[in-house]
């Protein structure tokens, strides 16, 4: 068994004919917390739409989890999970929003299960599982859409700029809760952060960017 979750080789995205991603080689292993840096406009978000497999490369060859990736069919988006800086939330309660994704799986023992993920990102289940949507803070809101994702326990979670204008607490649970993600579920997490320091702190690696290229 290969220890490497993605390989990503000759990987090109272009958008009307510019090219803003050209990654000769990228892997990430299985367990990895993987940081991304690089200036606006450097291709992270568009590595990480890639990684989500919500957009296709114009060329390259993708392997995930040992299987070359033709198309992204819904068995393989299941296993990927994407959050990005401005938190979509269902205008529900906290509960109601961390259990969609487990009610669209057919999830058994739900409510435990959103328990927990509040727990992970340090929100007290009996206090926030029945506040309403437009109740929180950007912070909370934020670690509430980070749940959500947390319950349906994918393999991958992709973070783009989760902490971007949050308050410190916010972002120092935002970084336990990975820590902790990984150690619980062996989770894979690529974070792309403008915070270096905080990104150092919770990544094993940071790989920086510059015109969508690898910066060495
Ligand atoms: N959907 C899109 N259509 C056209 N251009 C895009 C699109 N998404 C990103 N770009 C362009 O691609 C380049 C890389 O953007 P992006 O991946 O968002 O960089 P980063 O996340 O590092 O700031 C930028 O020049 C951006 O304007
Ligand atoms: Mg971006």
């Amino acid at each position: 068994m290969s220890n490497i979750l993605y390989k990503l080789s000759g990987v090109t995205q272009c958008y009307s004919d510019k090219t803003v991603l050209n990654l000769d080689d990228f892997t990430v292993s299985k367990g990895a917390i993987i940081g991304l840096a690089g200036h606006n406009g450097s291709g992270k978000s568009t590595l990480m739409r890639i990684l989500a497999f919500l957009e296709s490369p114009v060329s390259g060859e993708i392997i995930f989890d040992g299987k070359k990736i033709e198309t992204a069919d819904i068995q393989l988006r299941r296993k990927v999970t994407l959050l990005t800086q401005e938190p979509y939330l269902l205008k529900r309660t906290v509960a109601g929003n961390v259990a969609y994704g487990l009610e669209l799986r057919g999830a058994t023992h739900i409510e435990s299960k959103v328990r927990e993920s509040l727990s992970l990102v340090g929100l007290e289940p009996d206090i926030f599982m029945s506040r309403q949507w437009y109740e929180l803070s950007g912070g909370e809101a934020q670690r509430v859409a980070l749940a959500a994702r947390l319950a349906i326990n994918p393999m991958v979670l992709l973070l783009d700029e989760p902490t971007a204008s949050l308050d410190r607490e916010s972002t120092l649970l935002i970084h336990e809760a990975a820590v902790k993600v990984r150690e619980k579920y062996g989770t894979t997490l690529v974070i792309v952060s403008h915070d270096y320091l905080w990104l150092e702190d919770v990544a094993d690696k940071i790989i920086t960017f510059s015109q969508g290229k690898i910066k060495n």
